[in-house]
């Protein structure tokens, strides 16, 4: 190891003790080359997209919710929300079983607009849900809300009947996976699907590997990768700090030029079960038990056996 990659290891510790969370901690991790390379797309994405934004303005997911930073969320822009509405109308999911898994991107209020007809989200956090529900209940087919905490898994009532999961994860290696085996148990056994939003350059190419070789053992495949598909504002914070990162990733001549950098992207990864899948439940190489950051829900205040179950009685199949 070179020794400007031993002082920048060294110094990415020593930075990370000062951060509770686990995505930032995650990309302190990651090896210069790896940092530099999705700190640098990540800006180029931002610079193409500031090239477009004069005629085509990006619209935000007007929310009157506060965001709660110990669940990660960071909401994206309503064109992302309908691109992946499209998306499913596009695979023939309308009257398929929907799950989202977490819905701070409120991809629900766009499915229920367009009449998909079984759409069931699950979050931790309470506020949005009814959020979700009051903006969701004129729709011709009532979404089903569940509020669960997947830190404490999946619910046995929610596994194996989904045709479809879709899943924003916090973007580090040990949360993504508390996403993904949840995701892989609320599947059908037989033909299913699922989405997972990612930065794959953010999670780096071993993990991604790791990821592929395990949900390859659960009999899914990699169908398809869509690249910056995701796209979600940044607060004034996290601009500034990704301006202040193209000082180590681009030239002066190409600062020069005005580096904006407004949005975060993530891919979009589509897995389909191949066969017909194997019992999904241990292949985890880690048995670790990993929790929140911060507890997620107060149990004094909701027990989790409690589950809202909004609308269950309009699905006729789920
Ligand atoms: C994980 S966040 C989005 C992550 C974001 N893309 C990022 O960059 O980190 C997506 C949704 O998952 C929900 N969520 C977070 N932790 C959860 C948990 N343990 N159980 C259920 N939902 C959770 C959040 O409330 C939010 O609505």
């Amino acid at each position: 190891m070179k020794i400007i990659d031993k002082i920048h290891k060294l110094i990415c510790k020593i930075v990370s003790i000062f951060f509770a969370s686990r995505t930032v901690r995650h990309v302190l991790s990651l090896n210069r080359t790896e940092k530099k390379e999705f700190l640098r797309k990540i800006i180029e994405e931002n610079k193409k997209q500031n090239f477009h934004e004069n005629t085509n303005l990006l619209q935000h997911t007007k929310s009157k919710f506060k965001l709660v930073q110990s669940y990660n969320q960071l909401p994206c822009t309503i064109e992302t929300r309908k691109k992946r509405a499209d998306l499913f109308e596009r695979n023939g999911f309308r009257d398929k079983s929907i799950l989202l898994m977490g819905d701070d991107d409120h991809v629900s209020v766009e499915l229920a607009a367009r009449n998909f007809k079984y759409v069931t989200v699950l979050d931790c956090d309470m506020r949005l849900l009814e959020e979700l529900k009051v903006l969701t209940q004129d729709a011709k087919y009532q979404v089903t809300f569940f509020h669960v905490d997947l830190y404490d898994g999946l619910p046995k009532f929610l596994q194996h009947i989904f045709d479809v999961v879709c899943f924003d994860p916090p973007q580090n290696y040990e949360d993504l996976n508390v996403f993904l085996k949840c995701a892989l148990k609320a599947t059908k056994y037989e033909n299913s699907n699922f989405y997972m939003m990612v930065n794959c350059n953010s999670l780096g190419n071993k993990n991604i590997e790791k990821i592929f070789e395990v949900l390859k053992k659960s009999g899914f495949i990699n169908s398809k990768r869509m690249d910056f598909f995701n796209c979600y504002p940044l607060n004034k914070g996290q601009s500034l700090l990704l301006k202040v990162m193209s000082y180590f990733t681009h030239s002066f001549k190409e600062r020069k030029e005005g580096i904006h950098c407004r949005y975060y992207y993530t891919d979009c990864l589509e897995f389909k079960a191949d066969i017909l899948q194997k019992s999904n439940h241990d292949i985890f190489e880690e048995h670790q038990v990993i929790s929140p950051v911060v507890s997620h829900i107060n149990l004094p205040e909701i027990p989790l056996a409690v589950y809202k179950q909004y609308g269950m009685q309009n699905r006729k199949n789920p």
